[in-house]
């Protein structure tokens, strides 16, 4: 049980501007290259919480270099695909499915051993979809009965490249694939159900490897080298979401984020959003380093319940938390569908954002793969966030429109995403309390 604990109340309106922190899968990624390229990259922009920082201390671990002068600025030396060092211990990927998920592939092509371990919730995590394609292309790869983490790698094994089908739509398990197709002989094919974020592959090419890709399929062949190079990481979406529901709940709020990712396989809250009756301007779309950024304007509006599109979910599967509290004020129901993934994130986020939301009063009813959330008000009272960041950060965004006080418990992983969230939120207007052990 963690010592953090918000106290939210009634706040807003939420007026300003504001630049939410770095893309947590690109900053996961621009470690991992810059650390397998030759010579030194900058990475700016980059996330400053526990997950991404989990993910350097790793491969600082296994003798990479990575300085980080400034807050938000790593300079990596990287020292090339067959460069990595044996780590002395085990690496310890804390709350991380990305970190964890993405090093086992780049791991499995190592010529030594190595033991991925993560926290409570990671260790309840699936991982057979990443350890299961791997063992097909001839990695070793032990797990706790039933594919869970910790994760033992065997090294020194020649891997194979394979041409594999992803049973479900996950940028996580392409990505491991791909990795691990960086160090395997012939050609690594990777084809999706539903297109997902495709960060990996165009990180590899702007880091000189040929990747052939488009929505839903990827293909690279082993045996190149990625060359250093500057990253810019944009501003993470996903933390831009709560900001983005909030202003269209909380009345009276016009709130201005700059610089936000983009990325069309990341933003299908906003097409949810305005399907409910949203207001969200986008403006200023501009490309940095290839990667769609801009300025997203959003105002109060009255919003309705929708049902929510299935093919819109890989593009929002992150930003649910914060749906759901949508959702949970706008008049008449919203349905979700299609979403069993939601079960095997940080917590299985249909219950523990169903049981939040019912305590502060709202009437929702789960189902297997989503819910029937019936909108109204809501009443303060006393909610889990059962350690999951952004169920935590969502409940205090229903805490700006509840009749009541809302304390929720457990919220020190919301580092792991977004430090200063709290800060943030407070300096445009939200109230809210952050109280230590
Ligand atoms: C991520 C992919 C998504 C997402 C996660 C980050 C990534 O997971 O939920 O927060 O960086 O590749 P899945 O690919 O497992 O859906």
């Amino acid at each position: 049980m963690s010592g953090l604990r918000f106290i939210a109340g009634r706040g807003g309106p939420l007026r300003g501007e504001l630049r939410v922190p770095g893309d947590k899968s690109v900053s996961h990624r621009a470690i991992m290259l810059a650390a397998l390229a030759e010579g030194r990259s900058e990475i700016r922009g980059f996330l400053e919480g526990e997950d991404t920082r989990a993910t350097a201390a790793a491969f600082a671990a296994m003798g990479v270099r990575i300085e980080a002068p400034d807050a938000g600025l790593r300079i990596v030396d990287g020292v090339g695909l067959g460069g990595l060092a044996a780590p002395s211990a085990e690496i310890d990927c804390g709350n991380a499915g990305t970190g964890m998920r993405l090093m086992a592939g780049v791991l499995a092509g190592q010529s030594f051993d190595s033991v991925l371990v993560g926290d409570a919730s990671l260790s309840r995590r699936p991982m057979r979809r990443v350890t299961e394609p791997l063992t097909r292309m001839g990695a070793r790869i032990d797990t706790v009965e039933g594919g869970f983490p910790p994760l033992r790698i065997h090294g020194g094994n020649v891997l194979q490249g394979i041409d594999y089908e992803v049973p479900v739509a996950s940028a996580q398990v392409k990505s491991a694939i791909l990795l691990a197709g960086l160090y395997a002989r012939g050609e690594t094919t990777v084809r999706e159900p539903h297109p997902t974020r495709d960060y990996t592959e165009r990180m590899l090419q702007a880091f000189g490897w040929e990747v052939e890709h488009r929505e839903g399929f990827a293909r690279l062949r082993g045996g190149g080298r990625l060359s250093a190079r500057a990253v810019e990481v944009p501003a993470d979406f996903s933390s831009a979401a709560f900001f983005i529901v909030a202003a269209s709940v909380v009345p009276g709020s016009d709130l201005l984020l700059r610089d936000v990712g983009v990325h069309p396989r990341r933003t299908g809250l906003l097409a949810a959003l305005r399907l409910m009756g949203a207001d969200i301007e986008v403006s200023e779309r501009r490309e940095r380093q290839g990667e769609p950024i801009a300025d997203l304007r959003v105002r109060h509006a009255r919003l309705q319940g929708a049902r929510i599109p299935e093919a819109l979910v890989p593009d929002m599967i992150d930003e649910f938390p914060a749906l759901f509290v949508a959702a949970a004020l706008a008049e008449g129901d919203t349905l979700v569908s299609g979403a069993a993934e939601l079960r095997v994130k940080e917590s299985d986020r249909i219950a523990t954002m169903a049981s939040g939301l019912r305590a502060l009063g709202a009437r929702i009813e789960e189902t297997p793969d989503g819910a029937c959330i019936r909108g109204g008000r809501l009443s303060g009272g006393a909610a889990d966030s059962h350690g999951d960041h952004r169920v935590a950060m969502s409940l205090a965004v229903a805490g700006q429109c509840a009749d009541g006080d809302v304390r929720i418990g457990d919220c020190d992983n919301v580092a792991t995403s977004f430090p200063g969230f709290d800060r943030l939120a407070r300096e445009v207007g939200f109230n809210l309390d952050s109280r230590g052990p």
